[in-house]
């Protein structure tokens, strides 16, 4: 045990204290090992560094597969996966635990890093962004509140800010760094409530929020959270384009406002729908917000950072009229998972909604509580969140360290990788593409399956055939009754040799799935 002088005139004991004091350093004996000794540091490092740069080497190398089946299973210590190693009292050495991460997490499922990963609206995961992580993680800044980390809250702001001038918002707007767009979107619906003058819970199954066919669902799940549960949600039509009808969009504005009791609220504009890509007009649809004094909000989770290239730019038209934005730095910007923004215009509703409640007493701080002003508002009273992950430096240090315009590049080489898909694609025979696009998304179908099967069925065949392939990983939308393959072109690690790699799968897997159905429906007609 070791000798601790106390520092302070120590008055005599009890033997009470004295024993509590012994015990203390014990204790201190047993937790000090939490604090990890340089020597150590540099053991777990390297350990971590080599693990990773190994698994990223091979991404690199194209070495792996994009998709490990998730159940695939050796023997009875792997059926139970990361749970073949419980919690438990005893420490486990590095090798091991690196090895249970490999086997289990790294090796199992989707590797979304990989230039293969083509589904949903993939992030590769830039790496300095873990290394902003590991600068965040180690000092444990918490940057909720201005006076605990006036730089890490004005690095916070000045992402908000670049951001916010990047989709043309002035002055006055105030922001949040989230975990994610839907969280994000939880945030922004909760500001237009509670900056509706005079709406109440007892209102809340009169309220009519206007969203398109396309709308992402995060919208939904939002208004359930804030307990909008009971607004009633309108899918206006697309049009032949798939994007929201704004004359829909007025009609049935125009008839909730002559219903008795209605409540017209607010409108979703989608810059980029998770489905087909398809853009929104926003300008026209703020025309109808401003006429009808709806909330407008603009879901650009997904297509957001294509403002940032030119030949895309003319499509964030009137985005700066909005109330809200919601944009995924995890999407556009490739930082990895956990990444959102929500930016309201007029940043005193943000404040509002997220303050005009009894605070918690142990936040008294002397200096805030004696008019020493504060020069920031603090990232706590724009959000749900008190204590949150220190965001900022995920996407500030690749920010630096890449500048923006590697960005750029970046996100014009998607948009014209999908154009390049979308070409050869419409040009092979039998296949079907929904439209040319418009970011980074195209949606296809092969129409005519032999043997008369049934489109959806074959398509989702053939789609389940390309994952089995392992090279790409994609996944699929249904329109109006009609499934679609879908690429959606946005990891930084995806060039032209991950979409022509691509086009092999889909033609070799259409020719086996063919094959197949030949011959079982040779085998079918001998037996007959
Ligand atoms: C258009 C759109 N909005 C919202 C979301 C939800 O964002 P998150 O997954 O970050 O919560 C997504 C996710 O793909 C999206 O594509």
């Amino acid at each position: 045990m070791p000798v601790i002088p106390a520092v302070f005139a120590m008055p005599t004991l009890t033997k009470g204290v004295k024993d509590l004091r012994e015990n203390l350093l014990d204790l201190r004996e047993k937790t000090e090992r939490l604090d990890v000794s340089e020597s150590r540091r540099k053991e777990l490092l390297d350990g971590v560094s080599n693990f990773a740069g190994k698994a990223l080497d091979k991404l690199q190398e194209g070495e792996t597969a994009v998709y490990s089946g998730a159940g695939d299973t050796n023997n009875n210590t792997d059926s139970k996966g990361i749970r073949s190693s419980p919690i438990q009292d005893e420490p486990l050495d590095l090798d091991n635990i690196l090895d249970l991460y490999g086997t289990h997490i790294e090796g199992r499922g989707l590797r979304a890093g990989h230039g293969g990963h083509m589904a949903y609206v993939p992030s590769n995961g830039v790496f300095p962004a873990a290394l902003g992580d590991f600068l965040a993680d180690t000092l444990c800044t918490y940057a909720g509140r201005a006076y605990e980390s006036p730089g890490g809250v004005d690095m916070n702001n000045m992402l908000l800010e670049w951001m916010a001038e990047v989709f043309g918002y002035p002055e006055g707007f105030q922001g949040n760094l989230t975990s994610g767009g839907s969280a994000a979107t939880v945030i922004a619906m909760a500001t237009a409530r509670d900056s509706r003058k005079g709406l109440r819970a007892r209102d809340f199954h009169r309220v009519v929020v206007y969203v398109s066919e396309l709308t992402h669902h995060c919208i939904r799940k939002a208004l359930h959270t804030i307990g909008l549960g009971e607004a009633i949600v309108r899918d206006i039509p697309v049009d032949s384009r798939w994007k929201m009808d704004v004359k829909a969009l007025e009609t049935s504005v125009k008839n909730d406002v002559q219903q008795d009791g209605l409540i017209p609220f607010a409108v979703v504009a989608t810059v980029g729908t998770t489905d087909v890509g398809s853009v929104d007009p926003v300008d026209a649809i703020a025309d109808v917000a401003e006429r009808h004094g709806l909330w407008l909000h603009v879901d650009a989770a997904y297509g957001g950072f294509f403002a940032l290239c030119e030949e895309t730019r003319p499509l964030f038209r009137g985005v700066e009229r909005s109330d809200s934005i919601i944009v995924d730095p995890h999407k556009g910007l490739n930082v990895p998972y956990g990444s959102g923004v929500v930016l309201v215009r007029n940043g005193q509703k943000l404040h509002l909604s997220n303050t005009a409640h009894k605070q918690g007493s142990y936040l008294y701080h002397p200096r805030i509580h004696s008019g020493v002003n504060d020069t920031q508002v603090s990232p706590c009273d724009l959000s749900f969140e008190l204590s949150t992950h220190f965001r900022g430096p995920r996407m500030w240090f690749p920010l630096k360290l890449f500048g923006v315009e590697t960005f750029r590049s970046m996100l014009t080489e998607k948009l014209q990788l999908v154009k390049y898909f979308y070409h050869i694609v419409e040009d092979i025979p039998g296949f079907e593409v929904l439209q040319e696009p418009e970011l980074s998304v195209v949606a296809f179908r092969y129409r005519n399956p032999p043997c008369g099967l049934d489109a959806n069925g074959f398509n989702k065949r053939l789609l389940e055939e390309m994952i089995q392939d392992g090279g790409v990983y994609l996944s699929s939308t249904t329109l109006k009754g009609t499934f679609y393959l879908r690429i959606c072109v946005l990891g930084f690690r995806t060039h032209i040799e991950h979409v022509e790699l691509c086009l092999e799968i889909l033609q070799k897997s259409l020719r086996k799935l063919k094959g197949c159905l030949k011959l079982s429906n040779e085998s079918l007609v001998k037996r007959l």
